[in-house]
């Protein structure tokens, strides 16, 4: 258990995880203004189901702009925080607590949901801020949105399936429920040394199609290799590392893989990540694209729709057993 001084997290009793590994060097890096490097996304997504992306296109202002709105409310009161997160359902401010899937965590957090009309003073009444900070908001979800379309496109072409907007046109979707997640890790100063081992936000996969996720420059993200051991990820942030979700999984028949991840809290730095959740819409009925199907082998999924799915994985965690019931 760690008590921390009123005005901060709340006491939160926290699963110890194993010490942070290395860091992985490895990590595929697809830079997007290289074809070449553009060849390499097919490999990253059936190995890892991670990798970086680098010559994205969106400003590292804009980036550091949003860092920076988020900070601003993050150091705001406990109080003034909590009372402003008056909105319904899974959307708006919390701590300790990650929405049901994930873990207990040393993180407090904004939900935001991403709807087709840009987010203003009446779609999110917690957050009662300067209208600039809207206007960043809205700015980073187009940009972040068109390159996750970008690089969904990519896939679909690295696939050699068609049409190339087979994955994209989910998340832009008009109903598409896809999501904006402002984390931020409190340094923990009661754990003397660097690695002090407390889950920041537990093992987990995201069941959505795509999440494209920027960080500042502390280190934390760790994912997890096939052989089941776990890597640090060094940390960049003028990149953004992208995670296949368990929906683009069983849209590729298990090819492609949704990569567990987790973050492991810092004792002396803050790390404050942004990640876009790309989601199809609750009606959507995902199941393994037949051109996916190789031949003689069989859907390894039964039909869901996302509703169904996201029903069950907030309730539990996910596994690939888990995946293997849809
Ligand atoms: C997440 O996996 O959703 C959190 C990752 C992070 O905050 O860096
Ligand atoms: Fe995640």
């Amino acid at each position: 258990m760690v008590v921390l001084a009123h005005g901060e997290l709340e006491q939160i009793s926290l699963p110890v995880v194993h010490k942070p590994t290395n860091f992985f060097s490895d990590v595929p890096v697809i830079d997007l203004s290289d074809p070449e490097s553009k060849a390499r996304l097919i490999g990253a997504c059936e190995e890892l189901g991670f990798f970086k992306v680098t010559n994205h296109g969106i400003p590292m202002e804009l980036m550091a702009k949003l860092e920076d709105e988020a900070l601003r409310f993050f150091s705001l009161p406990q109080v003034e925080k909590e009372l402003s997160a008056s909105s319904p359902g899974p959307f708006g401010y919390g701590s300790k607590k990650i929405g049901g899937n994930g873990d207990l965590g040393w993180v407090e957090y904004i939900l935001l949901e991403i709807t087709s009309k840009p987010i203003s003073h009446s779609s999110l009444s917690f957050l009662k801020e300067p209208s600039a900070s809207f206007s960043v908001l809205n700015e980073y979800i187009t940009a972040v949105r068109k390159l996750a379309c970008e690089v969904l496109e990519l896939m679909a072409e690295s696939l050699k399936i068609q049409p190339k907007n087979v994955f994209s046109k989910l998340v832009t979707d008009s109903e598409s429920d896809s999501m904006l997640r402002l984390n931020h890790y409190p340094p923990c100063p009661h754990l003397q040394g660097l690695d002090c081992g407390l889950t920041g936000f537990g093992e987990h996969t995201d069941p959505q199609i795509i999440s494209l996720l920027r960080s500042n420059n502390t280190s934390g993200l760790e994912i997890s290799l096939r052989d089941g051991s776990w890597v640090s990820v060094p940390p960049d942030q003028s990149s953004f590392f992208i995670n296949v979700g368990d929906s683009l999984q069983v849209l590729t028949n298990g090819r492609f893989r949704s990569v567990k991840h987790r973050v492991l809290a810092n004792s002396a730095q803050s790390r404050v990540s942004m990640i876009y959740f790309g989601g199809p819409s609750p009606r959507e009925r995902l199941a393994p694209l037949p051109l996916l199907i190789e031949e003689g082998k069989q859907s390894l999924y039964r039909e869901f729709t996302w509703c169904e799915y996201k029903r069950s994985a907030y309730k539990t965690r996910l596994s690939d057993n888990r995946l293997g019931q849809f």
